[in-house]
């Protein structure tokens, strides 16, 4: 067994809801179950960067902040100490300061690290265990995307937000007899549109994972007209990919609005976009995130303890486990089209535009 005397903590990438209540349960958990003191470093590995930035988190700190949204230690998606940008004489440097990012964890009098984030967060914390850090993992997307793991905590509230969203656009696009688009979050995956989509009983979804075409989309509208629905409620993933005939069109903008343009254009129906955004990584935690965030905060402790370092905590079969970083990392879990979801959607009349 490892000598753990202080572990610390970041949180790094974009947020979710459910990243203070990993916080929560890997202090309580480190500071009751086994004794050691802990160290919040703030804004991700940019808080290893600046070690003076670092600070002693207490039971006194983590008290109240289970339901709350963001990180009390903060975030970057930038952060990288292997590909560091800086400034210097006006010109941006990229540097390799991942050595002196491990000599201020040593410093700091740092055991042991837990880094929770994304598949980028993933990917450094691999590349530090690699050079001798004793690092472990806790998966973070609202995405829903990352395969080694069967959910990621903040998932589920981003769901609940779009589909209270899609919820409310049902009564004024069926009031306005309107064509509505709703964009929510998925760069890679369609997760978050294919959930709120069955959830908020969407007419359409629009997934990267599945290719459409405007005529077809616009064709199911006519096909809701004859059946005399006057409305239409188009889900659509941020990552969608456009149709040829659409990649000229460039996108500054929400891709939703592209979509929104172009169905209104051939079908001279009206229509109205609403993208979500970063709504969904706000707010509160639902009672299933912060479950399974006080599970991995606790699990990853327990890691450490067991001196697992260059694993990661996941979700598999309903069990907490883990998995190697490195098999973890790079490896995205995207919506199957063949699957049983899409199949179920299919076959209430959902369309995919394809
Ligand atoms: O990875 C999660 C995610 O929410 C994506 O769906 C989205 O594209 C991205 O983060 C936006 O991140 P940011 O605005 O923080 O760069």
């Amino acid at each position: 067994m490892p000598d753990i005397h202080c572990i610390g903590i970041c949180t790094g990438g974009g947020d979710a809801p459910g990243l203070n209540a990993v916080i929560r349960a890997a202090v309580k958990a480190a500071i009751l179950k086994y004794k050691w003191k802990v160290i919040g470093i703030p804004d991700g590995f940019d808080g290893v960067i600046w070690p003076e930035r670092s600070f002693e988190l207490t039971l006194k700190h983590v008290s109240g902040i289970l339901p709350r949204g963001g990180t009390i230690l903060g975030t970057t998606n930038r952060g990288n100490p292997f590909h560091y940008k800086t400034e210097e004489d006006g010109q941006e440097v990229v540097r390799d300061i991942s050595d002196q990012v491990i000599e201020n964890v040593r410093k700091l009098g740092i055991d042991a690290v837990i880094s929770i984030g994304g598949d980028g967060s993933m990917k450094i914390a691999q590349e530090l265990y690699l050079k001798g850090m004793q690092i472990v993992g806790v998966p973070k997307t609202i995405d829903n995307d990352l395969c080694a793991t069967e959910v990621t905590f903040g998932f589920d509230t981003a769901l609940h937000t779009a589909t209270d969203a899609v919820d409310k656009i049902h009564t004024t696009a069926e009031a306005h007899h309107r064509v509505m688009l709703v964009e929510v979050m998925g760069r890679d995956a369609g997760w978050i549109a294919l959930g709120a989509g069955l959830a908020g009983g969407a007419h359409m979804i629009l997934i990267p994972e599945i290719p459409f075409n405007i005529q077809k989309i616009c064709d199911h509208l006519d096909l809701r007209e004859r059946y005399g629905k006057r409305f239409t409620i188009i889900v659509v993933a941020e990552g969608v990919k456009l149709p040829a005939e659409m990649r000229h069109m460039s996108r500054t903008g929400a891709v939703a609005n592209l979509i929104g343009d172009a169905i209104a254009l051939i079908s001279h129906k009206e229509v109205r976009v609403s993208v979500l955004g970063h709504i969904q990584r706000g707010g509160s935690p639902s009672p299933y995130d912060r479950i399974l965030a006080t599970r991995f905060g606790v699990a990853a402790v327990d890691l450490i303890a067991a001196g697992g370092f260059g694993k990661m905590v996941c979700l598999q079969q309903e069990c907490i486990r883990t998995v190697s970083i490195a098999d973890a990392v790079g490896k995205l879990k995207t919506v199957d089209p063949k699957g049983e979801m899409v199949a179920a959607a299919r076959a209430i009349g959902i369309s995919f535009g394809d």
